[in-house]
């Protein structure tokens, strides 16, 4: 079995790929990531030692370079995690996300056809279905809730979504979906809320909120994220779409609470920033279908994942550290400098 992950070198990708590695010593990982300014070698470090990765430097929408690797690697195989993932750089930026999200995803599944690749899994993200309003914490996102999108982000990842959906009726394409709700846990970039508040706390500097702080995001420990995956590649049905998530809803505000009071510092580091234009207000997943159909649930709670993580950032200081002193820098002066 070979398992081609796209965007390995990423946060969720590469904990999928040592999820692959430890679970099933005989598969054969293949990544391949543009190591744009979200992929990081030294997350893969590790993986790198192991016989049975191979890392490959290359970008999903550049046609010739991928079907390139299908040719060397020829993956049963494909999971789609490469994205430019963050809503913020998307607000200032979108080009690349169509780019990446859009025509990267539409390569890859050509190539997929191309070498009958036995199963191709788009990686998307809940945010396709827009948000819920904060006084109906009786509604979820389930997988026929209609798509409805609000930032340039997540209307790139529905585009990817109907594009997947329409190889899979069109061609046949063996395609599977899954929309999981906001991750964290080790490996994650520092411009996302939660790894950014940790290393704000630890260097005494200012905690952004947005807005008020009152929105709401459905948590998801990453590594019940993958385990969801694995699933869906190993027992998933063809054509379907599996939500990812639920039962970990937050405000951002409790999210930044709990951090501080974890690492013992003071609320007064809290700075209330102004609000990210057409800011989504609540997110909130069903799992019943993965969970009725595949026995998925979170099996990470909020306040055990959040501990967990929090001690990751401590013992890995260094990780962090070297992403901050680099690119990250001049992209953190230009989104808060004046906010
Ligand atoms: P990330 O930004 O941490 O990593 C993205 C990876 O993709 C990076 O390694 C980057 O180098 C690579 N990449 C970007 N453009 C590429 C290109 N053109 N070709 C090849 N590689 C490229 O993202 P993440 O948070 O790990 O998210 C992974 C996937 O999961 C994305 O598709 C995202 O939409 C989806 N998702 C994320 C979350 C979340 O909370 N982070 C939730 C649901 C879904
Ligand atoms: P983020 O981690 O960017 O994920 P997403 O926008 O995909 O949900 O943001 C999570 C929430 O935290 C979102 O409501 C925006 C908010 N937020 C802040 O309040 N301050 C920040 O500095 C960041 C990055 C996010």
């Amino acid at each position: 079995m070979t398992i081609l992950v796209t965007g390995g070198a990423g946060f969720i990708g590469a904990n999928f790929v040592y999820h692959m590695l430890e679970k099933y010593p005989s598969y054969k990982v293949i990544c391949l990531d543009a190591l744009t300014y979200a992929g990081n070698m030294e997350t893969l470090a590790t993986a790198m030692e192991n016989p049975q990765f191979i890392f490959i430097k290359g970008d999903i929408a550049d046609r010739e370079a991928v079907y390139k690797v299908f040719e060397s690697h020829k993956p049963d195989w494909v999971v789609n995690f490469a994205a430019e993932s963050h809503v913020d750089r998307s607000i200032t930026n979108p080009d690349i996300f169509l780019r990446t999200n859009v025509i990267g995803t539409g390569v890859l599944m050509d190539a997929c056809r191309k070498y009958g690749t036995s199963r191709f899994h788009q990686v998307s993200t809940d945010e396709v279905y827009g948000d819920l309003p904060l006084d109906r914490p009786d509604l979820f996102f389930t997988e026929e809730t209609p798509i409805h999108t609000s930032s340039p982000y997540s209307a790139s990842k529905a585009s990817a979504d109907l594009l997947a959906q329409a190889y899979h009726r069109t061609f046949k394409l063996p395609v599977t979906i899954s929309r999981c709700s906001n991750n964290y846990g080790p490996y994650h970039f520092p411009e996302k809320l939660i790894p950014l508040m940790i290393a704000n706390a630890l260097n005494d500097k200012s905690l952004p909120v947005y807005g008020k702080g009152e929105n709401i995001r459905d948590w998801l420990y990453v590594l019940d994220h993958c385990v969801a995956i694995d699933l869906i590649l190993h027992k998933g049905k063809v054509g379907e779409v599996y939500n990812i998530g639920g039962h970990n809803e937050r405000t951002n505000l409790d999210v930044v609470k709990t951090i501080l009071k974890e690492l013992n510092k003071p609320e007064s580091l809290i700075n209330y920033v102004t609000d990210r234009p057409g800011h989504d207000m609540r997110y909130a997943i069903d799992p019943t279908k993965i969970n009725n159909a595949l026995g998925w649930l979170p099996s990470t709670s909020f306040d055990e994942g959040i501990k967990k993580t929090i001690k990751w950032y401590l013992d890995n200081r260094k990780w962090w550290e070297n992403i901050l002193a680099g690119e990250y820098q001049g992209y953190y002066e230009k989104m808060y400098a004046g906010r």
